[in-house]
């Protein structure tokens, strides 16, 4: 049996490209529809409760596609949407935070866990109580860096600007027992060697990308929704969707996807959900 039906995967902008990139590694048969919400990014100032409507939005839009499962590649929305989201919507919604703090739980060793997020992440508590769930006794220390996306969303993901954020944003997982800190944000892991740097050779990075995938594939393989093309050859495709202007979504997605993408006109975006 095969399921050609595509994975939604969504994020406020190109953070979630990160999370798209190893979906595809993993599962390279499957198609994908990335939706990038540039008009209202960044999310992480936001109400939670405005975040989760604008997940309930691109999510039925998604759903409108006909996705078989949906990513939502977005720390802050899963925060603030995800348990809603999955009792909400017949489809399968998978987060991005539950992989990460196992990843976390079982790479520390201190028991000393950072997670560097955005606001609306930190004040969800999200981390800690998933982290926690695992390991009562590892103690979160958590950091809101709100100043990252927004330089990110720019394209700058290297120079003096970011440096001098993030040397205040790792400050107290230097001066902690902090030994693995959560990429908490999906766009961070677009600047994870400034953020090294930053924290320094001893302390791990964990993205929650890679287990998301994982996370992906299990449950397709489980629910028999793979897709299983006869010809090896015939690999899954992408489309690109994004609220904002599609020409500057373009030339950022490909730049950090390292390949040409088309990104559709937002006008056909508000079309299908009016
Ligand atoms: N990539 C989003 C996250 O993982 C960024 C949120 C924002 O737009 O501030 O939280």
């Amino acid at each position: 049996m095969s399921d050609a039906r595509p994975i939604g995967v969504f994020d406020s902008g190109v953070g979630g490209l990160t999370v798209l990139a190893e979906i595809r590694d993993r599962l390279p048969f499957e198609h994908t529809v990335y939706f990038g919400d540039t008009a209202r990014v960044p999310y992480g100032v936001r109400q939670l409760r405005e975040v989760r409507e604008f997940a309930f939005e691109i999510i039925r839009y998604l759903i409108g596609m006909d996705v078989k499962l949906v990513v939502v590649a977005c720390n802050t929305a899963t925060a603030a949407a995800l348990k809603a989201a999955q009792t909400e919507f017949d489809v399968p919604v998978v987060g991005v935070i539950e992989p990460g703090a196992r990843a976390a739980a079982l790479e520390t060793r201190t028991r000393h866990v950072g997670v560097l997020a955005t606001q609306g992440t930190v004040t969800s508590r999200a981390y800690r109580r998933a982290v926690h769930y695992l390991d009562a006794g590892i103690e979160v220390h958590e950091q809101a860096a709100p100043d990252l996306v927004p330089l990110i969303e720019r394209g700058i993901v290297e120079g003096r600007e970011l440096d001098e954020a993030l040397q205040g944003y790792t400050r107290h997982f230097r001066e902690s027992e902090v030994d693995a800190v959560v990429l908490g944000c999906t766009h961070y892991p677009l600047i994870s060697a400034p953020i090294n740097r930053a924290l320094g050779p001893e302390v791990r990075l964990i993205s929650s990308a890679g287990q998301t995938a994982l996370e992906v594939g299990r449950i397709l393989s489980r629910r028999g929704y793979l897709r299983r093309p006869r010809d090896p050859e015939d690999t899954g495709a992408s489309t690109f969707v994004c609220s904002a202007d599609p020409d500057e979504f373009a030339s950022l997605g490909s730049r950090f996807l390292n390949e040409e993408i088309h990104v559709v006109d937002p006008a056909a975006v508000f079309d299908s959900t009016a």
